[in-house]
């Protein structure tokens, strides 16, 4: 910029520059400066605005946060009203909404288009725009009235203080959701944790709670972003489609959800569902379902509203992944460990496509955390594969005479002392071996599929020989007599035999099986992996010091210690010699490098494999010496995509990791294991 320019004009200049940055890295997620360049533009424009406060515009980017909080919030009258949405669960609902449509618009065999939208879980806001210039923000509120949230909606950075190009109407309310990205959500949590404050429930609550501030500057330190759907007034001209005029607000600088698509009919809507559906989890923000409009306008206006919702549109609900119900009891399990683990006993409920009849409440701290009590009514939250968690208690049904958890003192399965170490959130049983729950699981590890394999034995069968005691460790079963199993309840002859068998089948082994089948604490199927490849044999495990078993790959100082301890242990000793005793016996491996041309690379296997299942793919890259791993990262050396994967695919895509499809994969574990 030259010297002579009047400094109003370089003020609008840096504003321009601020306003495209802000619009590249908030809106399109795309920015082309660092961030330092960012802050030395705003810097810039910050000084000159302080040296000349007659040039602040309230558009201005620096003009964000207000400094002065509220009173109260005032009440605005939404000019045209915010509806809200019919809902549809199944595809019938679907094709009964798509019938009467065609029926009503007296086209019965022409497919109407549709646009899909993911439904954000967020809070409903109408920004009006006069001139290109943010004026006002409102909620909600009942479709009719809501609350001025102005101070709070311009700290958004994904919402533009003014458009951007030209072409806008003069007046242009856009609506669109509020809402809190998962990511945000969680560092927001965590920090809240940090500071011994409550955390919040989840990211719906976190936007709307982030709303409500009287004072914008905390509004401003929370995570928000906002996604526009649709528009209210509107005084020009826009395009002649629903997916049309979101384009065009894309352009003018507002976000708009890049899942947007138009799509041919209801069949086509399903298809857009059940693709989304199954990458719902990956998705960078909370979503209940998918909306579906028609997509010209036209027809829109044809078709009108009924009530409070319009005809042209309808929400496909998914399963809701959030429910209520009653914690019956706060019982205490015992694990192979001997962690105290308490769990919560629940009434029955459906959530997340499943019936939720347990909850683990994991240790005391989470106990106290959430404060449930036998009794209370409670949120229950089951999203994707993750495992049913209480969520919240719902204080004001807590009903009387309740009382708080109180840890056993004792064992409430074999009654040894109950020992909590200073360092570790979870309380344990004593009683070792001794403890017939701790024996139970410890058993139900040995035989399990990825340790010895024993199929036939299962964990009624198992739970029923501690309890007679015909079994007190690994070893015993080995020498379990047939007559003692066919007397045991539901087995005959035949099953006694096919037991017996599997137990026989189960001597010849391999070492990383036997190694992982110990029950090691921390040493999982892949560390007994990397020690069986590391060390070569049982021996060379046994006799490693502490410096010698961190040599091998992904073993830490905490891992370390306990296989060190196991094998300290005189009884643990017992054991093993007590199965090789009983004829359990596997080849050592030869260590050399050869053995590990994959060590250090980071595999990831994503979609349905035909040729190999995804088991034996994953044993084989292990046996190669690479890691397998659930997720795809920086770090990830390769992804091996099957049939119909999805986000892990994207990502490696967008990561640029080379990729390989089930026939390379095989062709290139040929090469490696000849
Ligand atoms: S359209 C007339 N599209 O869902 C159409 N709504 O009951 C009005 N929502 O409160 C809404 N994502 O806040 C629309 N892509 C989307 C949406 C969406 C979330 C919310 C909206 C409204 C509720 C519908």
């Amino acid at each position: 910029m030259s010297q002579d320019t009047p400094v109003s004009q370089m003020a609008e200049h840096l504003r321009a520059q601020l306003r495209h940055h802000n619009y590249q890295y908030y809106v399109l997620d795309a920015p082309t400066v660092p961030d330092v360049e960012y802050d030395r533009l705003f810097q810039q424009l910050k000084a000159l605005e302080t040296d000349h406060p007659e040039l602040i515009t309230d558009d201005s980017p620096t003009q964000r946060v207000g400094d002065i909080p509220l009173a109260s919030f005032g009440q605005i009258d939404h000019e045209m009203p915010m509806l809200s949405l019919d809902n549809a669960f199944d595809g019938d609902d679907m094709r009964a909404f798509d019938k009467r449509l065609k029926d009503r618009l007296d086209q019965p065999d022409t497919e109407l288009e549709y646009a899909c939208e993911p439904k954000l879980d967020g809070i409903a806001v109408s920004l009006l725009y006069e001139d290109g210039k943010l004026i006002r923000g409102a909620t909600r509120g009942d479709g009719s009235t809501g609350e001025d949230i102005t101070q709070n909606v311009r700290t958004i950075n994904s919402i533009p203080l003014r458009l951007l190009g030209e072409g806008y109407p003069r007046r242009l309310e856009v609506r669109g959701e509020i809402y809190m990205p998962k990511a945000g959500f969680d560092k927001l949590n965590k920090l809240a944790v940090s500071r011994d404050e409550k955390p919040f429930v989840n990211p719906r609550n976190a936007a709307a709670g982030s709303l409500r501030q009287l004072d914008s500057r905390i509004t401003a330190s929370r995570p928000l972003e906002m996604c526009c759907y649709s528009v209210g007034i509107v005084e020009g001209e826009l395009a002649d489609t629903h997916t049309g005029v979101l384009k065009q607000l894309s352009g003018w600088g507002l976000k708009i959800n890049p899942e947007m698509q138009a799509v041919t009919g209801v069949e086509g809507c399903l298809e857009y569902y059940t693709e989304l559906s199954a990458r719902r989890d990956a998705l960078p923000y909370d979503i209940d379902g998918i909306v579906f409009k028609v997509n010209s306008l036209r027809t829109q206006q044809r078709l009108g509203f009924v009530s409070r919702a319009p005809r042209w549109a309808i929400a496909h609900k998914f399963p809701a992944q959030e429910e209520l119900t009653e914690v019956k009891a706060i019982e205490f399990q015992v694990g192979r460990t001997g962690a105290i683990t308490p769990v919560a006993r629940l009434e029955p409920v459906f959530v997340g496509g499943v019936t939720v009849s347990n909850a683990t409440l994991h240790n005391m701290d989470e106990v106290e955390r959430l404060g449930v009590r036998a009794g209370d009514s409670v949120v229950i939250r089951r999203a994707g594969d993750v495992i049913p968690q209480i969520v919240s208690v719902v204080a004001e049904r807590r009903p009387v005479g309740t009382e708080p958890v109180i840890m056993p003192q004792s064992c409430p399965v074999c009654d040894s002392a109950v020992i909590r170490l200073e360092d570790e959130a979870v309380a344990r049983c004593s009683g070792g071996l001794s403890c017939p729950a701790q024996r139970k699981e410890a058993l139900k590890h040995y035989i399990s599929r990825k340790a010895m394999d024993i199929d036939g034995l299962g964990e009624k069968l198992i739970d029923a020989l501690v309890e007679r005691e015909l079994v007190h460790s690994p070893a015993d079963l080995y020498h379990l007599k047939h007559l003692q199993l066919s007397k045991m309840e539901r087995m005959g002859d035949k099953s006694a035999t096919n037991v017996l068998n599997s137990i026989e089948v189960s001597k010849q082994t391999e070492l990383p099986r036997f190694i992982y089948a110990l029950g090691i604490r921390e040493v999982g199927e892949a560390t007994a992996r990397t020690l069986a490849m590391h060390f070569g044999s049982l021996e060379a495990v046994k006799a490693a010091d502490e410096d010698m078993l961190q040599q091998a790959p992904d073993v830490g100082p905490v891992v370390a210690r306990y296989i060190l301890s196991f094998f300290r242990q005189p009884h643990n000793l017992d054991v093993i010699q007590a199965l090789i005793d009983a004829g359990v016996h596997w080849a050592d491996i030869e260590v050399s490098e050869q053995s590990v041309p994959l060590d250090g690379q980071t595999w990831v296997l994503t979609g349905t494999l035909e040729q190999l299942t995804r088991s034996e793919a994953k044993e084989r890259l292990q046996n190669l010496g690479a890691k397998v791993a659930g997720s795809v990262s920086k770090k990830t050396s390769y992804v091996v995509a099957g049939a119909a994967a999805g986000s892990k695919l994207e990502k490696a895509e967008s990561l640029g990791i080379e990729v390989l499809d089930e026939s390379q994969l095989l062709v290139r574990l040929a090469e490696l294991e000849a």
